[in-house]
This record gives C-alpha cells, structure tokens and sequence, in this order.
C-alpha cells in the first residue's frame, strides 16, 4: 500500500525566519499561515517546521522548555490550530519537530532532577558523580568543551552533547519514554501529521561511558567517531514504541534525522519488518560534491543500502548546512559569469531532487536559490557559528536568513529589524520577481514539483540508471499505470551529446526552444541542460 509521505514533496521551514506577521522582526505561525497560498501554488504537500516550542532559545528552539506549548515570539497554540486546519483545507499537512534527545536546562522537569538526587526525575537525564574531571572524551559541539557539565546540588555532572543548555534525556527510563509517547498522542489528537524527530539516534548512549575513538574528519564528525555518546542499538526498541503510537493514531509519519553520513545507520532506522521509522534522513547529498557520476553514485548507494520496501528520501539543503546553490555555486573560471553558473546548477540539483526515486525535501528559500553570504562576526547568533569563528561553513546563520519576499524593505519579511540580516542579493532574488516570470528559478521548481504530481512514474515508478556520458545524469522512471519519464541532466558547463537511442515527447525542459520531438537518435544537450521526457 502507497502511504501518503512517499508521493509526498516536503518542504522545511525555519519559523524564525519565514514570515514576521507582527512585525517584531522574528517569524512566527500566523506569518506561515499568511503564506499558505503561496506554498499551494508552489505545490508542496508537506510543510516540517523546525521548532516553535516554548524555548530560552539558547539553540533557537532546539532547546525545548515546554512540549506542549507554543512558544510566545512565534504564537499561541490557537494560532496553530488554526495554522492546522487552514493548512488541511488547502490539502497541506504538517509535521513537527520533536526535540527527545535532550529538553532545554529551563525545562521544569530538569529543574527538579538537578535539585536533588532523591527527586522522581533525576533519573529522567543523565549524570555521573564529580570527580574533578568528565568520564570520558564526549564533547559538547557546539561549544567545543566537554558534554559534562557541572552541578553543584547533587555534586554530580549531566550530559549535554551540543550546548550545557541542552541536558540529555535518559531513555532507559520508562516514565521518561512514556511522557513522550504522550506528547506524540497530544500532538496527534490536534491533528500533525507526523513528526521529524530530531537527533533520532541519539536516544542513546553507551552504557559503559566508553570514550569515542578518533576520526579524521572535521565535518560532521568532529574529529570523533561517535559510537559511543550515540547510534547505540538500543534505540530501534524506541523506534518501534514510537512506531506503534503513530500507528495507533494512524497514517501519521516519523522522519528520524538519523546522524551522520553514516547511510548503514540511517537505513537500520526503517526497521527490518518496517517497524520503526518510515523515513530516515539520507544526508549523503548534503556533502556531495558536484558532478553527474558522484550523485548517481550516493543514490545507488542509498537504494542498496535500504531494507526491502523501505522507501527512500533526498535532501539537498537544510537549517544545519550551507545552502546547495551556495555550496555549488559558480566560480569565475575564464570569464564564465558565476551568477548564471550558480543558477544554472540549481535547476540541475532541483531537476534531480524531484525526479529521483525517493520523497524529496526542500529547505526554505532555495526554490528562488537563496545562498550563504558570509556573516560579519557581530551579527552572529548561532552558538555554533559564535565557537567557531572565524572558520566559515560550521556556523549556520547564513543557510537561516529570513526569506527574501520581495525586493523591498527588509525583502519583504518584516518591516521591523529581522533577526538575522537579509542576503545581499534580496532585491534581484525575491518571490516578487520570480513569480511573474515563467523562466525564473522558481517557475522551475513549480513545473518540476507539478510534473512529478501528474505522473505515477516520477512519484512512485522504479528506476533505472542508464550509461550514457560521464557527466549525463540519466535514469529511467517507469510505472505500471503511464508512460515511463526519460531524465536527461547534464552537469557540466560544456554540450555533451548523447544517443539514448528511443524516440520521445519532451515534456519539461530548461532551455526553452528545441520542440516537444526527442529523436531516436539522440540529442546535444546544451551545458547544464535538463530534458525530460515520456518515452
Ligand atoms: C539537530 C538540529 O537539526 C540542529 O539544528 C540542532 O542544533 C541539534 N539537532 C540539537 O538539537
Ligand atoms: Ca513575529
């Protein structure tokens, strides 16, 4: 049976920077209601919106003080019932983001556990006693320290792996799993559709406290190789606790940000019997490099890699990583104009996203192709990008810009100061702009996201990978009930030709001139030129 998130097209919002409806240069819910019309006309069927929680912000929600409400700056929990039902009369779903790996310092049930080792809630985190040093090699990352962080009450230390703000749940403990279980009903009952649940393979952590061994990699892993502080076997038990409550509330998805590039990890996370989460984040696009062959080769990887009946996902970009048009974007080779380069390659990567098999997720912005202009070191707000500047590309204020409406004041956001500044390229690069003019980037991810809506073989059809040119993104989508859809994508900045060798209708393709007749005997694409069509 086909399930809803897998003819699905998904697409994240960062609240804070979405749309301000009050003005107070944060976003909020009222502000995505407000854009509800546009998300129809782009045609996304999905909205996952990062955080709006009750937070001290200290991880810009990521840091939680209360489950069940909505945080003041972006609403009431109204506002959300109201986001809720707009949203399903517009055919829109919505899923949350769940924060279970750990709560905020300010949430009343780590007030209570750090106060006393007698408290019912102390088990609820984690602790080990002071003994002048941490147990172990676990590093906060977004503060570059140890995760052990002091408390003087039971003269013990907690665990915070990202910031000493965000105490660590311990998930051994029953009550602890089943007050979660019951914010995922409450959730439920208000009608989400579903969680992504962040962190998702972090529930646990060794239970020896065993130091990680070292890795050589920087990005994502931080010089450690995290067996140890998560990606512990014991979660697939959860997972599929969790599993049985969404069930229970049926059709309701759960996306797991499973850690890492690690695509082992994140496929075990479907469960054997497709039991436990029914997407897990597949983050290998976030750190490809460009190049036909390198993609082609991450999404076989990937569709090996899945258990039987798994379903697969894509994303390109997300609030915790430079922005794809930024990350591909041109460079001045011999004159060649960047801007058009950057452009050029963003309809490639978009063309890919929503043609491979698999639910594709779009970040906020890059359907206009929003990028990642550096920081000055006073507007920074991340914790993350604050530890580690001056480096660029760890801190992740850029990839979170408010977005660029129009090419007026504040690109339309707020009228009031936005909370992180605006990309210098607002005033060309808005939704204004796009929206009336049929060859912009943005009527592209239209036309795309459409095309994949009208026909079976993009959305659900099998696919096959075909051998044509090195540098010739090519496959085959075929289902049973239409004709089978060519993708022809070329990623380099020169003409290939290519004979794919069976006559064809063009349906959609970048360059404009050319006609509907794909030729037997083949076809010069022009650089970076999409084709698509019915064969
Ligand atoms: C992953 C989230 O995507 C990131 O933004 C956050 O800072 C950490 N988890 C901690 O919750
Ligand atoms: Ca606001």
């Amino acid at each position: 049976m086909r399930h809803w998130w897998e003819d699905a097209v998904f697409y994240q919002i960062y609240p804070r920077s979405f749309a301000d409806s009050n003005e107070d240069g944060i976003g909020d819910l009222q502000g995505i209601r407000n854009k509800l019309g546009y998300l129809v006309d782009l045609g996304v069927d999905v909205l996952w919106i990062s955080p709006f929680f009750k937070s001290p912000m200290k991880d810009f929600g990521y840091d939680v003080s209360d489950y069940r409400d909505v945080d003041p700056m972006f609403g009431t929990l109204d506002d959300l019932r109201t986001l809720l039902s707009d949203a399903k009369t517009r055919g829109i779903r919505i899923v949350l983001d769940l924060v279970a790996n750990h709560s905020s310092d300010e949430h009343p049930w780590f007030f209570e556990a750090r106060s006393s080792k007698d408290s019912p809630k102390h088990d609820w985190y984690l602790w080990v006693p002071e003994t002048g040093r941490p147990p172990n090699n676990w590093t906060a990352i977004f503060e570059l320290g140890s995760a052990w962080h002091p408390n003087l009450a039971t003269g013990e230390r907690y665990l915070g792996t990202f910031t000493k703000y965000q105490p660590e749940f311990n998930w051994r403990n029953d009550e602890l799993r089943e007050a979660f279980y019951d914010i995922m009903r409450f959730w439920y009952a208000l009608g989400v559709d579903g969680f992504r649940l962040d962190v998702a393979t972090g529930y646990f952590k060794d239970s020896e406290l065993r130091s990680n061994p070292f890795s050589s990699k920087a990005n994502p892993d931080f010089f450690q190789k995290h067996i140890y502080d998560r990606n512990r076997p014991e979660v697939h038990e959860v997972f599929k606790e969790m599993r049985a409550v969404a069930d229970a509330a049926g059709e309701r998805v759960l996306i797991g940000e499973t850690h890492g590039q690690d695509r082992l990890l994140a496929a075990s996370c479907y469960g054997k019997h497709d039991d436990e989460l029914h997407l897990a984040f597949n983050f290998e696009f976030l750190y490809e490099k460009w190049g036909a062959r390198n993609f082609r080769e991450s999404a076989e990887r990937w569709y090996a890699a899945l258990p039987d009946g798994a379903w697969p996902n894509f994303t390109l970009s997300n609030h915790d990583h430079p922005r794809h048009a930024w990350r591909y974007r041109g460079r001045r080779f011999g004159g060649a104009s960047s801007e058009a380069e950057t452009e050029a390659r963003a309809r490639v990567a978009a063309a890919m996203l929503l043609t491979l098999r698999g639910t594709p997720f779009i970040y906020y912005g890059e359907e206009i192709g929003m990028t990642c202009y550096p920081f000055p070191r006073a507007a920074l707000r991340d914790p993350l990008g604050i530890a580690t500047w001056p480096l660029r590309g760890l801190g992740r204020d850029p990839e979170r810009t408010p977005m660029q409406w129009t090419g007026g004041e504040n690109a339309g956001f707020s009228t009031a100061k936005p909370w992180l500044p605006i990309n210098r390229d607002y005033r060309s690069r808005n939704v204004a702009t796009q929206e009336t003019d049929p060859a912009s980037l943005l009527s592209w991810y239209k036309s795309l996201i459409a095309l994949r809506r009208a026909k079976a073989a993009l959305h659900e059809g099998s696919i096959t990978f075909l051998d044509l040119d090195v540098d010739v993104l090519a496959y085959t989508r075929r289902a049973a009930s239409c004709e089978s859809i060519l993708v022809l994508i070329n990623f380099a900045s020169q003409p290939r030709a290519i004979s794919q060798g069976a006559p064809g209708r063009v349906v959609l393709r970048t360059a404009r001139a050319g006609g509907t007749a794909l030729k037997a005997e083949g076809i010069v694409l022009k650089p970076y030129e999409v084709v698509i069509a019915e064969v």
